[in-house]
């Protein structure tokens, strides 16, 4: 099999694009679509300082890579979960790369230890509060990227999201008719008032199966399991449900997601909304002074009763 674009072998089939590439030229391809991304949503310049939140796996290590050959400023943030053998190992992934792929360009690892905060990992204090695991860690693992991009004096916060996880979250949404979750589901999400962050999604363009191309053939070596936690979850049925749909006709996850950001932008109400709404509804939490649009915010309230339950008596 033949490079589409030049006379070199494929290492790539593409069907979504009707194409096969070879390493330097599916290379070229990864890289434009985050170009791409990066403008057509205005997410950061190059004077701009990142944030990107590395968990370990391919996405987020890819990304923090990709952005430091692309000549973005870029440092990292990993929020150490304290999910056993999981957390360990994805932390030495981090540590890794940070030591080898990522130590030319002089960056600085943050790194966040929620046990040594909160005296207890993810799965006790989502016991403690009666919450999924996934739950409770998605309102930790946010507070803590705000918290840091803000306190750091970062301009913007990015994340490893993939096509897949927004195509998946999309179908979520819809079939739930969230539309509250809706309308908050983009690429960008603005800095729209003090004590927030600047949130971003370069690789949104970009399909898991791609990304796993990328770190293979660009020997990054991630944690290949996926968080103990995460069996079973709603999520993992909606991208199954979208991967089957690909292989009967491919270009649907890109047509379903990319079609939804761009029939939004042009509807004429698309743009004050987001900014508007938040510096509406939102304003500092009592306890901590992060935004919020209760009296208290989810990730106070969240360790509020931790708290409490961990001091109350046993009956
Ligand atoms: P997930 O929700 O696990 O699919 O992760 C989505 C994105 O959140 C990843 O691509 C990372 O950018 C970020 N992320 C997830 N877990 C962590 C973590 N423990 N520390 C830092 N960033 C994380
Ligand atoms: Fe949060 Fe798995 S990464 S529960
Ligand atoms: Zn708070």
């Amino acid at each position: 099999m033949h490079c589409r674009k030049c006379p070199r072998s494929a290492v790539i089939k593409m069907p979504r694009h009707n194409t096969a590439l070879c390493k330097d030229c599916f290379t070229e391809f990864v890289r434009t679509q985050v170009r791409r991304a990066i403008a057509s949503h205005r997410m950061f310049t190059a004077d701009d300082r990142i944030l990107v939140a590395v968990s370990g796996g391919k996405d987020s290590l890819a990304l923090w890579s990709i952005l430091l050959q692309l000549g973005y400023r870029a440092d990292a943030l990993y929020v150490n979960l304290g999910i056993g053998d999981y957390s360990v190992q994805s932390r030495q992934k981090v540590q890794r790369f940070t030591d080898t792929v990522a130590a030319p360009y002089r960056v600085t690892l943050h790194i966040h230890t929620i046990e040594q905060e909160q005296g207890a990992g993810i799965r006790e204090l989502a016991t403690l509060v009666r919450r999924p695991t996934c739950a409770a860690c998605g309102t930790m693992k946010r507070y803590q990227f705000n918290r840091v991009a803000v306190e750091r004096d970062y301009d913007v916060m990015a994340t490893g999201h993939n096509l897949d996880d927004e195509a998946a979250r999309l179908l979520g949404n819809v079939l739930h008719w969230q539309t509250d979750y809706l309308d908050k589901q983009a690429p960008v999400l603005p800095a729209s008032l003090d004590g927030f962050a600047k949130k971003v999604k370069p690789l949104h363009r970009l399909t898991e199966r791609e990304i796993a191309a990328y770190a293979l053939l660009h020997r990054i070596d991630y944690i290949v399991d996926e968080c103990p936690m995460a069996k079973g979850s709603k999520l993992l049925a909606y991208k199954h449900a979208l991967n089957q749909l690909e292989m009967e006709s491919p270009g649907t996850k890109q047509n379903f997601y990319l079609q939804f950001l761009e029939r939004r932008a042009a509807s004429p109400d698309a743009h004050h909304t987001m900014a508007e709404q938040d510096r509406q509804h939102l304003h500092p939490c009592t306890a901590c002074g992060q935004p919020t649009s209760a009296e208290v915010c989810s990730y106070c309230r969240m360790m509020a009763r931790a708290r409490a339950e961990a001091g109350a008596p046993a009956h």
